[in-house]
């Protein structure tokens, strides 16, 4: 069966449930602790903060849209994203992430970076990051560094990613 996911931004009501979720999908509070880093952040950015709910308004995924660079170039990175585990690949996740890019387009944001599985970003957009001539500074994957425009007009920029200082890169 199909649920139908509802997406909005956060809320203050939803922090602990945005809470919840990550300490319940990610092995470790790291996640859960970045968030809440992020929320006192300057790269916090209103509105890209996006959380699913089920049918009955239980908040259980979350997908996050914060302000890094490529190089000097303003771009949005999206980390972390999770869903309660007993509903994982039911289709909450991919709302979320829809909905957090939709919400950045709007917003007339331009290009976003996503560090994680070369399997499941694509279908949003996301390509390898390294054709674009984008890079970080961290040991991954090559193929795990993905980056897209949400504007046609404006092709990605070269260069390095700056993170938001929550995440220590
Ligand atoms: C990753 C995550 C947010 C995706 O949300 P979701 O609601 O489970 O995913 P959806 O139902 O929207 O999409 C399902 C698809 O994603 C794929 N998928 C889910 N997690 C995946 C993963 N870790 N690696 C690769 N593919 C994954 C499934 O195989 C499925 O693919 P298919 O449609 O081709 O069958 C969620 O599974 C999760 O919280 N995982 C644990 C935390 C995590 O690893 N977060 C990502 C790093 S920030």
């Amino acid at each position: 069966m199909t649920t139908a996911w509802v997406t909005r931004a956060e809320s203050p009501a939803d922090v602990p449930a945005v809470r919840s979720i990550h300490l319940a999908a990610f092995e470790t509070p790291a996640e859960a602790d970045l968030v809440d880093a992020l929320r006192g952040d300057p790269s916090w950015l209103p509105g890209l903060s996006v959380v699913v709910t089920d049918p009955a308004g239980r908040v259980v995924g979350h997908a996050l849209l914060t302000r890094c660079s490529i190089d000097a170039t303003p771009a949005l990175c999206l980390a972390p994203c999770a869903v309660l585990p007993e509903l994982q690949r039911s289709g909450a996740g991919s709302a979320a992430i829809r909905a957090a890019l939709r919400a950045a387009r709007d917003r007339g944001e331009a290009y976003v970076t996503v560090l994680g599985h070369p399997d499941y970003y694509p279908r949003f957009g996301f390509r390898r990051a390294s054709v674009s001539g984008i890079r970080v500074d961290l040991d991954v994957p090559d193929e795990a560094l993905m980056a897209m425009t949400l504007d046609e007009a404006r092709p990605l920029p070269a260069g390095r990613i700056r993170y938001a200082a929550p995440f220590g890169i």
